[in-house]
C-alpha cells in the first residue's frame, strides 16, 4: 500500500504507477467490504469537501462521488458552468485558486474534444488540492479502475493472458466520447491482459492513447491488436466490453457522424456473439446503455453481464482514490 499519494491528482491513470493504482484497488476492495459489513468509515474524510464540476450530465459519476463523500464523512458540492462564474468566462487559475482555499478536492467532467483534459491540468497547476477526472475527452480513469476491480473480482488478481475485448457498437441516440475505450486500452494492457480493440474504419482512437497501449503491452508482455471485425474480436474472449463511441478523430460534424454511424448497424452485442467468447466470459458496459442497439436485453440482463457490479464499483474505487489523496495528513 502506497502512503505517498496525499495531494496527488488523478486526471489519468497514465500519471500513476502500477503500484500506486494497485494501492487504490486494494483500498477499494477493503472499503467495499466495510460498506457491505456496515462498518463505519466516516472518519476517513471527515469535514472535507469535494467540488464536483460537471460540464455534461451524469447518473453514475455524480451519485457515486457524492454518496462516497457522505460515507467518508465529508461533503460534495455539485457545480456546473452556469451555476458558477465559469459560465461567464472565469478562468481555471481563478476558479482553482479560490476553490482550493475552501475545500480539499476538485472533480471535473469535461468531455469537450481538445479542451477537457487540458482544462484539468490547468486547474491542477493553480489549485494545491487534488484534481480528479470524472471523464474528459481522453480518459475516464475512474470508470476504467472500477472495471478493472470488477474483472479482478471475477478472474482473480493475476489477469495475464486473459483476452480483453473492447468493441465499438452501433447506437443511434448520441455520440459518446472516446474516453472509455481509450481508458480501457491504456489500463488493461498494464495488467497483462491481451487487449483487442475492434471498430469499423473511421472510429479510431487518438494516436497517443494507441501508443500508450502498445507500450504498456510491450512492457507487461501482453498483446495489443486493433481489428475491424467484431466477430473475430469476440473469438475466445474472457471479457466482452461493447459500447458505442463517435468517429471523433475523423469528424464531429453531426450529419457526417450520423452517416458514418448508420453504416454499421450490425455492430451489436448479442447472444450469438457472446457464444464466440469463452464460456465463462463476462459482458461489460459502463452505462448508460442503448438497450436493443448496443446489446440485446438477453445479454444485458443475462448471467454473463456484470454491468451493475461495474456501476457499484465506481463508488468503492472513487472512495479509495479520494481517501488516498485527500485523507491522512492535514
Ligand atoms: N459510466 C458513467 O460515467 O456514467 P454517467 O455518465 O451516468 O456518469
Amino acid at each position: 500500500m502506497q502512503s505517498t499519494l496525499y495531494g496527488k491528482d488523478f486526471i489519468t491513470t497514465e500519471d500513476w504507477s502500477v503500484p500506486e493504482l494497485e494501492s487504490a484497488l486494494e483500498m477499494g476492495a477493503e472499503l467495499k467490504r466495510r460498506f457491505a459489513m456496515g462498518e463505519p468509515h466516516d472518519h476517513l474524510l471527515r469535514a472535507r469537501t469535494l467540488f464536483m464540476l460537471f460540464f455534461e450530465e451524469s447518473t453514475r459519476t455524480r451519485n457515486s462521488f457524492e454518496t462516497g463523500m457522505t460515507q467518508l464523512g465529508g461533503h460534495a458540492i455539485y457545480l456546473t458552468p452556469s451555476a458558477t462564474q465559469i459560465g461567464h468566462g472565469e478562468n481555471a487559475k481563478d476558479t482553482g485558486r479560490v476553490l482550493a482555499r475552501y475545500g480539499h478536492g476538485i472533480a471535473v467532467r469535461d468531455c469537450r474534444t481538445g479542451i477537457g483534459q487540458p482544462y484539468q491540468y490547468d486547474l491542477a497547476k493553480w489549485a494545491d488540492i487534488p484534481i480528479f477526472s470524472m471523464q474528459d475527452d481522453v480518459d475516464h480513469p475512474c470508470q476504467a479502475m472500477a472495471d478493472l476491480m470488477t474483472i479482478r473480482e471475477r478472474f482473480g488478481n493475476d489477469l495475464r493472458g486473459r483476452k480483453f475485448v473492447i468493441s465499438w457498437t452501433y447506437a443511434p441516440k448520441y455520440v459518446r466520447p472516446l474516453s472509455v475505450p481509450q481508458a480501457l486500452i491504456m489500463l488493461m494492457t498494464r495488467w497483462g491482459m491481451d487487449v483487442t480493440l475492434a471498430h469499423p474504419k473511421g472510429f479510431e482512437m487518438m494516436p497517443p492513447t494507441l501508443k500508450a497501449a502498445r507500450q504498456h503491452a510491450a512492457e507487461s508482455g501482453a498483446k495489443f491488436e486493433v481489428v475491424n471485425d467484431m466477430d473475430a474480436a469476440f473469438e475466445g474472449a474472457d471479457v466482452c466490453y461493447a459500447k458505442s463511441w463517435g468517429p471523433i478523430t475523423v469528424t464531429e460534424e453531426p450529419k457526417e457522424v450520423q452517416r458514418m454511424v448508420d453504416e454499421h448497424k450490425g455492430w451489436k452485442c448479442d447472444e450469438r456473439r457472446m457464444g464466440l467468447a469463452q464460456r465463462e466470459a463476462i459482458y461489460m458496459h459502463c452505462m448508460p446503455i442503448d438497450r436493443g442497439y448496443e446489446a440485446t436485453d438477453a445479454v444485458i440482463d443475462g448471467p454473463q453481464s456484470v454491468i451493475y457490479d461495474e456501476a457499484e464499483n465506481r463508488l468503492h474505487i472513487q472512495k479509495a482514490l479520494m481517501t488516498l489523496t485527500m485523507g491522512g495528513r492535514g
